[in-house]
């Protein structure tokens, strides 16, 4: 029995002796870890937001978390994340690569690629492809416009009444990035996209999870079949999808048409050396779907956020929309250049994207060489956390910094300004590559829904509940979207 005991004692000790966690010398402050979980065990898993929160107050603006054995810095408002993202941008370009997203993605494509070749040649690609297809021009709003028709179709059903917005908004934001990857859109209620969208959702569910945070922490555990495993099935059948896709359109295609994204990279494909391969099909693969994931559920809980607070606001609803009628008058569609007109209707959009902090901690950063940061030391390979959630919310930054106002977008004539603080989009090289497209959609869709319907709080539906459900994207609760049409003008 004491023999036991102590051989247990002295495994425990060997344990602890081998997975010991040592902070790196002059490193950003925070809790004790313990060995293999870090200061996993300390935090609420399904919502560690509270306790982040009492962490940050007590260390400030930068602190170290422990995620298993790896160390990782968190960082607070604008300064902090300035100084990293902005002044030492390369030095903080890098990714994570060793946690479940990477091992699903194979850190191909783009938002999950490491610093390097690779990822600048890809992001380069992207930026061009979306550019190419009309950012600036009129194509790509014709290919907004054209799905907010199918929005306006389907909110007209509900006039009168009160409906969910939150598939309509995920599969329309799902179907512009469809038809810019491959030219077509779904119908929403098609079956193909509903599954597709079903197991996109899970996935993300599955990487903001508890069990994606121990498969990050504690490798130990990776080859086990535990609830982690569905991510990677529901991963590998949405490549499947994607493929099958791909290969359709393998076959229509002719050199140097550029019909969609699929035949730019195919292009691409064609025009490389055999000497430096970079874009092959197994990077094509991942690249439509880091555009898909990154494009979809942002987008559209964005929107939705938007909705509830001018549907909970009907004075800045009035307001946009009295703005709105005076700028387009009897033109038949709004247009992304009329955003200039708007300076109002500009703020409101902004301050939606404010408050609602899509992305709240934003997607993790690494270091990619030993540096320094505010008079810490940082070696290379760190894991970052940009906490873009405290730059927008950061009470010297804000005239309103607590409530959803959108004079924090305004200056004292009333014309539209954007505080430096706005970063839902992160900053630096590592920015998120669809903001042209975001705010395009962002504008058009709200401007041209706002021009027709009236959106009131279901009377029923109790008192709004603002706070968000957290998690990589954060979203809105659902909520019913009360929905009239709006009387024209001189009717
Ligand atoms: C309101 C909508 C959106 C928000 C709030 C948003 C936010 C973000 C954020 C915070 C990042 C991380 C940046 C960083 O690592 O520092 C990001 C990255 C990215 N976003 Fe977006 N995004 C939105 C829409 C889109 C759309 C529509 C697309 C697709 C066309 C897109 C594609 C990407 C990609 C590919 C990256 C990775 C960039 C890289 O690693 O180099 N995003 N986004
Ligand atoms: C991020 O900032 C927000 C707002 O300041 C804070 O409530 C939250 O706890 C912070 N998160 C982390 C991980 O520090």
């Amino acid at each position: 029995m004491l023999g036991s005991l102590v051989l247990l004692c002295f495994g425990f000790s060997l344990l602890f002796f081998l997975f010991r966690t040592r902070r790196p010398k002059n490193f950003p402050p925070g809790p004790l870890p313990v060995p293999i979980f870090g200061n996993l065990l300390q935090l609420n898993l399904r919502n560690p937001i509270e306790d982040l929160e009492k962490l940050s107050e007590h260390y400030g603006k930068i602190y170290s978390i422990y995620i298993g054995n790896k160390p990782a810095v968190v960082l607070n408002g604008l300064h902090a994340m300035k100084e990293a993202l902005v002044t030492q941008s390369v030095e903080f370009a890098g990714r994570p690569q060793d946690l479940m997203v990477n091992h699903i993605s194979g850190s191909k494509g783009v938002i999950l690629a490491d610093y390097g070749p690779s990822w600048r040649k890809h992001r380069r690609f992207a930026l061009m492809s979306l550019r190419n297809f009309g950012l600036g021009t009129r194509s790509m709003e014709e290919r907004i416009l054209g799905e907010t028709l199918y929005i306006s179709l389907c909110l007209e059903r509900s006039v009168g009444k009160s409906m969910d917005p939150q598939c309509l908004f995920y599969n329309a934001a799902c179907n512009i990035i469809c038809s810019i990857i491959y030219g077509s859109r779904y119908e929403y209620e098609n079956e193909y996209f509903q599954a597709m969208i079903t197991t996109m959702e899970e996935n993300s569910k599955m990487a903001n999870g508890p069990w994606a945070m121990i498969y990050d922490a504690v490798p130990l555990f990776r080859n086990l079949p535990l609830p982690f495993q569905r991510g990677f099935q529901g991963y590998s059948s949405v490549r499947e999808h994607i493929l099958g896709i791909v290969a359709q359109h393998e076959k229509t295609w002719v050199a140097k048409e550029t019909r969609h994204l699929i035949d730019c990279y195919l292009n691409e494909m064609e025009k490389q050396g055999d000497s430096d391969i970079c874009f092959d099909k197994s990077q094509m693969v991942v690249l439509l779907m880091d555009l898909l994931f990154a494009g979809s559920d942002t987008t559209s809980n964005t929107l939705r956020t938007a909705l509830l607070y001018v549907m909970t606001h009907p004075h800045v609803q009035e307001r946009c929309q009295k703005e709105i009628d005076e700028v387009l008058g009897e033109k038949e569609q709004a247009s992304f250049e009329d955003r200039h007109m708007m300076p109002y209707t500009q703020a409101m959009i902004h301050e939606a994207q404010r408050v609602a902090d899509t992305v709240p901690l934003g997607v993790f950063h690494a270091t990619t060489k030993d540096t320094r940061l505010m008079g810490y030391d940082i070696p290379k390979g760190t894991l970052i956390i940009p906490n873009l959630s405290s730059v927008l919310n950061e009470e010297s930054q804000w005239k309103f910094p607590h409530d959803f106002n959108p004079s924090n977008f305004l200056n004292d004539q009333g014309e539209f300004v954007k505080p430096e603080a706005f970063m839902p989009f992160s900053a630096g090289r590592r920015a998120c590559l669809g903001e042209g497209l975001a705010r395009m959609e962002l504008f058009l869709i709200l401007v041209t829904l706002l021009r027709r319907f009236k959106f009131v709080w279901p009377e029923d539906a109790g008192v709004p509940d603002y706070t968000p459900v957290f998690g990589i994207t954060q979203a809105p609760k659902p909520y019913r979207l009360g929905v009239r049409l709006r009387e024209k003008p001189g009717e």
